[in-house]
């Protein structure tokens, strides 16, 4: 008999942390550094902090609706999907993201699969 294991959801902090319309990022030990983004809108979304054309740093895009321009080159990549939007291909991985009481957790197997307790700091607005 097996049992279905329970996701379990680490806790990065509270919302306030990220002010509407940016971002913050969540280096992972031994993974890929995440970048958690707040819109306008009040939604939450993360996404590993690379973007698919040459891994430009998404957290340092700018914010608009539900998608975020990479700072190197303008490819629009979008927050829900982390599809490329437009002419352009490519995807970013997305993390699984919620938001409850007023804190932001990550769903764990996303951030470093398949490994223990990864975070190696709180967020870095
Ligand atoms: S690296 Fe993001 S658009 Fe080129």
């Amino acid at each position: 008999m097996t049992a279905t294991a329970k996701p379990v959801w680490l806790d990065i902090g509270p919302i306030t942390q990220i002010e509407p319309g940016m971002a913050a990022t969540l280096p992972v030990e031994g993974g890929e550094e995440i970048a958690v983004f707040h819109t306008m809108g009040g939604e939450f979304y993360a996404l590993v902090n690379k973007c698919p054309h040459k891994q430009g740093p998404l957290s340092q895009g700018i914010v608009h609706g539900d998608s975020v321009s990479c700072p190197l080159h303008n490819w629009r990549i979008s927050l829900k999907s982390g599809k490329a939007l437009g002419d352009d291909e490519g995807c970013t991985p997305t993390i699984p993201l919620k938001v409850d009481a007023g804190r932001i957790y990550l769903l764990r197997e996303a951030v470093v699969p398949g490994k223990a307790p990864p975070l190696a700091s709180a967020l870095a607005a």
